[in-house]
């Protein structure tokens, strides 16, 4: 394993290549346009220049991780790569379609994960001729902070593959932990309907959000409450989180809750639109 393919330059994108790139790895780093990837690169640059302001990093090691860097915009470039990690908008047809194609680039023995942070890699994993190489690599938010990485084994998914990717997950720094494939798999399964249940708290005029956020911040030591946390992941994809565990399980307890609904319909999807149940700069 040396090459690694990074679909996507987003938030998630752009810190998976951040931590591969640190670990001495070769980073192909994909979007759609140009300056989607040179948005990501730039939110990599400002993140290892802080190190270097804090000498944690020299600035010529920054210099190197950013040379290892390739920017792409075509899923051609998956020809000469080992691993392909995915982390594209969370949407099945788009996933399908771009793990369809990646199956007819890539190289037979190329690893394709996915990043989905609750999508069934089943089915994903079935819109290619490999399921035995397709596997869900779920990091946490922000990638380069967060030391946990979900390893999820579709029904398929070869022994030898969840090695591989457990050995990377470890050499990146990170703690691999192996869940089956189901909806929200471990994380959002607990995390989602907590958060949930504290905009209930919100909408059923229980207390202020302010105070539903310092009972679990004082009480509980979560490092953020519940409704900053939603406005750091974004409402929009808590709100999908939420629509798939109550479709995957059918079960009542997983509806979301009307006033999540309606801030995403209004557009206030949290941090990243300016306003969720706060307001930012
Ligand atoms: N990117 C890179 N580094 C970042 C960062 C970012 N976005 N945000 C903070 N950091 C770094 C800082 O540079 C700092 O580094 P040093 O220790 O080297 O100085 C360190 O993290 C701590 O940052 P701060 O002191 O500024 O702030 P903090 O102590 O309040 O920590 C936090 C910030 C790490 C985000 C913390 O509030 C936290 O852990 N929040 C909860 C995050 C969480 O629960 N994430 C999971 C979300 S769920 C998910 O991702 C799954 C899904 O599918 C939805």
């Amino acid at each position: 394993m040396q090459k690694i393919m990074v679909i996507g330059a987003g938030q998630m994108g752009s810190g998976i290549a951040q931590v591969c790139a640190q670990a001495g790895y070769s980073i192909v780093l994909n979007d759609l346009k140009t300056e989607f990837v040179e948005r990501g690169l730039a939110v990599i640059n400002k993140n290892l220049s802080r190190q270097v302001d804090k000498n944690k990093l020299t600035a010529e090691q920054r210099d190197e991780i950013l040379a290892r860097i390739t920017p792409s915009t075509t899923l051609q470039d998956a020809e000469g790569v080992d691993l392909v990690i995915e982390a594209a908008v969370e949407n099945m047809e788009i996933k399908t379609k771009i793990f369809a194609q990646l199956d007819e680039i890539a190289p037979k023995q190329t690893i394709l994960a996915s990043n989905t942070s609750s999508l069934p890699i089943t089915e994903i994993a079935a819109a290619t001729n490999r399921p035995e190489k397709v596997i869900g690599m779920h990091f946490m938010n922000p990638v380069p902070v967060m030391k946990l990485v979900e390893i999820i084994r579709g029904l398929a998914t070869a022994d030898e593959v969840y090695q591989t990717i457990e050995d990377i997950t470890k050499k990146i720094g990170k703690v691999p932990v192996e869940v089956e494939d189901f909806p929200g798999f471990v994380a959002n399964r607990i995390l989602m309907p907590m958060i949930n249940e504290a905009i209930y708290t919100l909408y059923e005029g229980v207390a202020t959000k302010e105070s539903i956020d310092e009972v679990m911040k004082l009480g509980m030591n979560h490092p953020m409450g519940p409704l900053t946390l939603a406005d750091f992941i974004g409402l929009d994809t808590c709100l999908y989180i939420m629509e798939t565990l109550y479709e995957g399980f059918g079960d009542p307890k997983y509806r979301p809750c009307p006033l999540l609904r309606k801030y995403v319909k209004a557009g206030w999807l949290g941090k990243k639109s300016g306003r969720g149940f706060y307001v930012y700069e």
